[in-house]
C-alpha cells in the first residue's frame, strides 16, 4: 500500500471521527451550487396522475402563499382561484423546490434535515406537499372537480391587526419624506403610553400608516412605504418628559415586511407607569412619491397582575464590527463565539445578515458535543424570524459555547448583491455588511432549568431518545451538597 492510500484511509477515518461536528461546514452555500428539492410522488404512496388542484394543491395554497397572494397583499400575484393559479404552475413548481434557498417560496428558509424543526407559525412546504406540486405542474396542473375545492377564505382590507385587536394602539408623530432625495437615518422622538400602572406586553406590532393609495402604481415593496426600519427602546418618562431615564427595555426591532411579535407566556416584556417609547433610531427612504406618514404601535398586554418568569435576557450573538468580506467569492464564513454565562433558554433565531448572506446556522459547543441546533437560507429580500415552539427550544447549560457561523456568497450568482467588485467591511449601509442573530434569549437560574428539563424529559420516550435541543436532559441531577453532609 502506497503512503498516500494509507493517508487517504486515515484520513477518512478522521472524517468518521469528526463527522458530526463537520456536518455545517461541509455545506456548498453558494448560489452557483443551490439544488432545487425534487421528489418522486410515487414514494409518498401517492398516484401522479391523481394529483388536482381541487384535492391537494388549493389547500396548500391557502394555508401557505394567499396571506401574502391575494389582492391587497404583499405578493405580486393573486393565487386564489384555478384560473388565477394556473397560468404559474410551472414557475410555483420551481420556486417552491428552492425551499431554504434565497428566491424560495413561501419565504420561510428553514433547512428541515438538520438540528430543531418545531417552530412557531410555520408555513413552509413539507416533502410530501413539495412532491404534490411538482407531480401536478409536470401533468399540466389539472383542476380536478372543482366541488372538491375548499371554500375560498375571505380576507379583511389587510389593514387588520395579526395580533388581534390590541389593547392599546399608540401612534408617532407625522413624519414625510419627499419624492426624490436621500435616505434619511435618526430619532424621531418619544411616544408617551399613558400607562399608570406597570403592564407586561404579551405581543406587539408596528406598521406604518401613510398617504399612497393602496391601488398606487408601484410594483415594489419599497414603493409602498417609507420606514425601512426602525429600533426602538422604552423606558420611565422623566420629570420633563423630554427623556426616557433609568432601566429601558428595547423592543425587536421594526422591519418592513417583519411579522409581529408574540412573547412567549413565561417572558412578558415589561411597559412601566408613566413610560414612553423612544423610537431612537429610524432609517427613512423616498419612494418617487411625496409620502406622509406616521408608525402605529398595537400592543396586547398579559392580564393585570402576570409577573414573568423570565426577565433576564440572554446574550447577543454575532459579530457587526471586524467584519472582512472580500469581492467575487462564494462559501466565505463568518464565526462568532459566546460562552454562556447563565443556563440559557433560546426562544428564536433571527440571522441577520446582508446582500452577500446566504445562510445561518447556530451550533451549541458543550463538552465533548458539538452540534448543529439549526441552520437556515438568508434572502436579504426578506425578514425572518424563527420562534421555537416552547418544549423545543434549546435548553443550554451555562458554559455552552454558542456558535454562529455567518454564509456569503460575493459572485455575481447573488441577485441581491450590487457590485461583486468591492471589498466591504462592516457598517449600518446595505452596501457594509451585518452578522447578527437578531432572536433572543432568556436566562433561566439552576432552578428553573432542572424544571424546564424535567418537562421535556417527560416527553421522551427512554433514555435512548434524545433531543437536540436539550443536552443535558439525562445527565445526572445535581445533588444538593449541603444535604448529602448534613446525613453524614
Ligand atoms: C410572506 C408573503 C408571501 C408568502 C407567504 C408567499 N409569497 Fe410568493 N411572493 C411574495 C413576494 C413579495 C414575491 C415577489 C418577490 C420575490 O419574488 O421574492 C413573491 C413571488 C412569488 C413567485 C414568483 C412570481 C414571479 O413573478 O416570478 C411565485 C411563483 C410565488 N411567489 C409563489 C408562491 C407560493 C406558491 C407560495 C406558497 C407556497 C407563496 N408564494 C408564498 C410573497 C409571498
Amino acid at each position: 500500500m502506497t503512503a498516500r492510500a494509507l493517508l487517504a484511509i486515515a484520513s477518512s477515518l478522521l472524517a468518521l471521527l469528526f463527522s458530526s461536528s463537520l456536518v455545517a461546514q461541509a455545506h456548498d452555500a453558494s448560489v452557483a451550487n443551490h439544488q432545487p428539492h425534487y421528489y418522486d410522488v410515487e414514494d409518498f404512496g401517492i398516484d401522479p396522475d391523481s394529483v388536482t388542484f381541487a384535492d391537494h394543491i388549493a389547500p396548500i395554497l391557502q394555508r401557505s402563499c394567499q396571506n401574502c397572494h391575494r389582492p391587497g397583499g404583499g405578493g405580486p400575484m393573486v393565487l386564489m382561484t384555478y384560473e388565477e393559479v394556473r397560468p404559474w404552475a410551472p414557475i410555483i413548481k420551481y420556486r417552491t423546490a428552492i425551499r431554504d434557498r434565497m428566491g424560495a417560496m413561501p419565504p420561510y428558509f428553514l433547512e428541515k434535515d438538520i438540528g430543531i424543526t418545531e417552530f412557531k407559525d410555520d408555513y413552509s412546504l413539507s416533502d410530501e406537499e413539495l412532491a404534490m406540486i411538482q407531480a401536478w405542474a409536470d401533468n399540466g396542473a389539472p383542476r380536478g372537480n372543482p366541488e372538491n375545492e375548499p371554500p375560498m377564505l375571505a380576507f379583511g382590507d389587510g389593514n387588520e391587526w395579526s395580533i388581534g385587536e390590541p389593547d392599546l394602539i399608540l401612534r408617532s408623530g407625522d413624519f414625510s419624506r419627499p419624492a426624490v432625495g436621500p435616505d434619511w437615518w435618526g430619532d424621531i422622538g418619544l411616544v408617551p403610553t399613558g400607562l399608570t400602572e406597570d403592564r407586561y406586553v404579551s405581543a406587539i406590532q408596528v406598521r406604518e400608516v401613510n398617504d399612497i393609495p393602496a391601488d398606487g402604481d408601484t410594483g415594489t415593496v419599497g414603493g409602498r412605504y417609507i420606514v425601512h426600519h426602525m429600533t426602538y427602546n422604552s423606558g420611565v418618562l422623566s420629570e420633563d418628559g423630554t427623556e426616557v431615564v433609568g432601566d429601558t427595555v428595547s423592543w425587536p426591532i421594526h422591519e418592513v415586511g417583519r411579522n409581529a411579535d408574540i412573547f412567549s407566556e413565561k417572558a412578558g416584556r415589561l411597559l412601566p407607569a408613566n413610560s414612553a417609547l423612544h423610537l431612537e433610531a429610524t432609517h427613512m427612504h423616498s419612494n418617487g412619491r411625496e409620502t406622509s406618514a406616521y408608525v402605529e404601535f398595537g400592543i396586547k398586554f398579559f392580564p393585570v397582575g402576570y409577573e414573568p418568569q423570565y426577565s433576564r435576557r440572554g446574550p447577543r450573538t454575532g459579530n457587526g464590527i471586524d467584519i472582512d468580506v472580500v469581492p467575487n467569492k462564494a462559501n466565505q464564513e463568518f464565526h462568532n463565539y459566546v460562552v454562556l454565562q447563565e443556563h440559557t433558554k433560546i426562544m428564536a433565531f433571527e440571522p441577520h445578515l446582508h446582500a452577500p448572506g446566504v445562510r445561518m446556522c447556530m451550533e451549541a459547543i458543550w463538552g465533548h458535543n458539538q452540534f448543529t441546533l439549526n441552520c437556515v437560507g438568508y434572502d436579504h429580500n426578506w425578514v425572518k424570524q424563527y420562534v421555537y415552539e416552547d418544549d423545543a427550544a434549546p435548553l443550554l447549560p451555562k458554559g455552552t459555547i454558542l456558535h454562529t457561523i455567518g454564509f456569503l456568497d460575493t459572485t455575481r450568482a447573488n441577485p441581491n448583491l450590487a457590485d461583486a467588485r468591492n471589498w466591504a467591511g462592516g457598517g449600518r449601509r446595505s452596501v457594509s455588511n451585518m452578522f447578527i442573530d437578531l432572536g433572543y434569549s432568556v436566562s433561566l437560574t439552576e432552578e428553573q432549568f432542572q424544571e424546564e428539563m424535567a418537562v421535556r424529559r417527560a416527553n421522551m420516550k427512554d433514555r435512548n431518545d434524545y433531543d437536540v435541543s436539550c443536552p443535558l436532559c439525562w445527565a445526572p441531577e445535581p445533588v444538593d451538597q449541603s444535604l448529602a453532609q448534613g446525613n453524614d
